[in-house]
């Protein structure tokens, strides 16, 4: 029977507020690619043919609209309505007609996995096993899934984020699972929502255990990022475009400009006057003048940087940085802001409009 890929591509996205007020967050480009296309490429790799997204209903519209129904992959993508954001063993419970009897992998919308999941998709076919979860040492597991093991290193327990781990093994956000897996949300002894209101998936797969399915480990090979916070997201860009190696030019370069190192310009765009150091890449339709753009910059389209500096940054679409002395680093910055130092000189005065959970870090 065909193995189908569930993704989880709700929730709140609190740690990337306020970006996500108005954007799900696995619509944020990473390299100048949607969030979501990294897992969705992961499985297509895999040899998956049938996925699922499971998306809340406020941007399901969104989703789609960025997605499609998998024919830039040749695949079939359905979507699944989440009502609330009940946590992602909850994904699973909503995606239960969509995976029937069906063996599944489950992708958290929200992770990068390096080396793909052939590995893991292997043991676990191999194996017959009813389920299997991947591990790997991290050294923030607390915040993690974690998974226990007896004397002879076999599975015995999953918790989710807790306290005091034993090691430094978590459990990221890859999951091999048979049809059992759905009997957890069935009986008395079904699984119940943790402090933070959730059902976790730490806590469907402890119930295979208990109800003595079989469920193997897998330790990943490649990094694993999880992009959920700005700074790992940050982090996370810079890693993919490290990997960026080459130079396309679509937009247009004035010959005052300079490009060095790996760089990629998309058509609409132009550079005037300004200094481009790779790795970097710029979507359609930019504005970059009288401007550095340094290393691990990915710029969405649409935007403007007039007169700045900036490096190891995302910025979304539609964006405008202008006359800004001292060089940004280390940002995110949303579709639509604007970032700009006051035109009329003396005194130095701030003019903040500051949206809810924003940050702003000023010299
Ligand atoms: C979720 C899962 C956790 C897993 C992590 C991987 O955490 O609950 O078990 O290890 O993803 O990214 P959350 O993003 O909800 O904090």
């Amino acid at each position: 029977m065909e193995i189908k890929g569930l993704i989880a591509a709700g929730g709140k996205g609190t740690r990337l507020r306020p970006i996500t007020h108005t954007q799900n967050k696995h619509l944020i480009p990473i390299a100048n690619k949607p969030m979501l296309f990294y897992p969705i490429e992961t499985l297509v790799n895999a040899g998956i043919k049938t996925i699922g997204i499971v998306v809340p209903p406020e941007s399901e519209r969104e989703v789609r609209n960025v997605v499609g129904n998998g024919s830039k992959w040749g695949v079939k993508i359905k979507y699944i309505l989440q009502p609330y954001p009940g946590g992602l063993a909850h994904v699973i419970y909503v995606a239960k007609d969509f995976l029937g009897k069906s063996k599944f992998v489950f992708h958290l919308g929200d992770n990068i996995f390096k080396s793909g999941i052939e590995k893991p998709l292997k043991k676990f076919l191999d194996s017959n096993a009813n389920g299997l979860v991947t591990i790997l040492k991290h050294e923030e597991n607390w915040r993690m899934g974690v998974p226990y093991f007896d004397k002879k290193g076999r599975l015995v327990d999953l918790k989710e984020k807790p306290e005091n781990p034993p090691h430094k093994y978590c459990i990221p956000g890859i999951y091999f699972s048979d049809h059992h897996i759905l009997e957890c949300f069935k009986g008395r002894d079904r699984i119940k929502p943790s402090a933070r209101g959730e059902l976790e998936i730490p806590d469907a797969f402890k119930y295979l255990l208990l109800r003595k399915y079989s469920v193997e480990t897998c330790e990943i090979d490649g990094w694993w990022k999880d992009p959920g916070q700005m700074k790992d997201l940050i982090e996370v860009n810079r890693m993919i475009l490290d990997e960026f190696d080459g130079r396309i030019i679509e937009g247009t370069i004035d010959k005052k400009s300079e490009i060095v190192g790996d760089v990629k310009i998309e058509r609409g765009t132009k550079v005037v006057n300004s200094r481009i150091r790779g790795p970097v890449v710029i979507g359609e339709d930019c504005i970059v003048k009288n401007s550095f753009i340094g290393p691990y910059t990915s710029i969405y389209h649409k935007s403007k940087v007039l007169n700045a500096e900036i490096e190891n940054s995302v910025i979304l679409k539609s964006a405008e940085i202008e006359g800004v002395r001292g060089r940004i680093g280390d940002s995110l910055i949303g579709n639509f802001a604007l970032v700009s130092e006051g035109k009329n000189g003396l005194p130095r005065v701030h003019n903040l409009l500051v949206g809810d959970n924003s940050i702003v870090d000023l010299l």
